[in-house]
């Protein structure tokens, strides 16, 4: 079966996906122009960003991947955070940049941020390609954001469901009966 089949709706194009990552590269530039940019990316749905947004950048700056524990296959997020992989990099003088797929509870990246900051970086800042708003838990917000989205399972770019999915160019809705058969 093609995964296309399993896609109810088609929210991005891969075209809109670049223009947005295109306008979101630049604000990058010009705000940390003259900084030590470190780009850290959560392992394993903002890859796909990660590397067309570092691209989109045109200034001097390094990336950095964590491992942290995550959903599995539920849908549903637990909020503990795990560090299974930490940075390479010690953080004093860079100015870090959390790279993210999806913004959903805020559970995570609220742990890591405060993980994080524990090692004193200059500044840490979140970058998130989508937001899923209505599903915020923690109290924490998107410095840099591409697009938001509504309370629905998202996948591709990046985006996963049961470690499918990742390979579609663009970002659909997930069709419901995929994943309510399995829970
Ligand atoms: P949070 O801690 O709830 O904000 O979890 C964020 C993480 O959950 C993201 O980095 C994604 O890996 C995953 N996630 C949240 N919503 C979705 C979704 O709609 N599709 C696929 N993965 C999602
Ligand atoms: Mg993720």
């Amino acid at each position: 079966m093609s995964m296309n089949s399993d896609i109810e709706k088609v929210l991005f194009t891969k075209e809109e996906l670049a223009d947005k990552i295109s306008e979101m590269g630049k604000a990058i530039s010009r705000d940390y122009k003259g900084e030590s940019l470190l780009l850290v990316s959560v392992l394993k749905g903002s890859v796909v960003f990660m590397a067309d947004l570092m691209r989109a950048i045109d200034i001097e700056c390094q990336i950095d991947f964590m491992v942290v524990s995550s959903y599995g296959n539920d849908t549903v997020s637990k909020g503990n955070v795990k560090v299974i992989k930490d940075l390479d990099i010690d953080l004093k003088d860079y100015s870090l940049l959390l790279v993210e797929d999806i913004l959903d509870s805020g559970m995570t990246l609220n742990r890591l941020k405060q993980i994080l900051s524990l090692r004193q970086p200059k500044s840490i800042k979140v970058c998130t390609l989508l937001d899923k708003p209505a599903r915020r838990k923690a109290d924490i917000n998107a410095d840099y954001k591409g697009f938001d989205v509504p309370d629905e399972f998202i996948v591709g770019y990046g985006l996963d469901y049961a470690e499918k999915y990742r390979n579609l160019p663009y970002i659909g809705i997930l069709k419901p009966e995929i994943y309510s058969t399995d829970m």
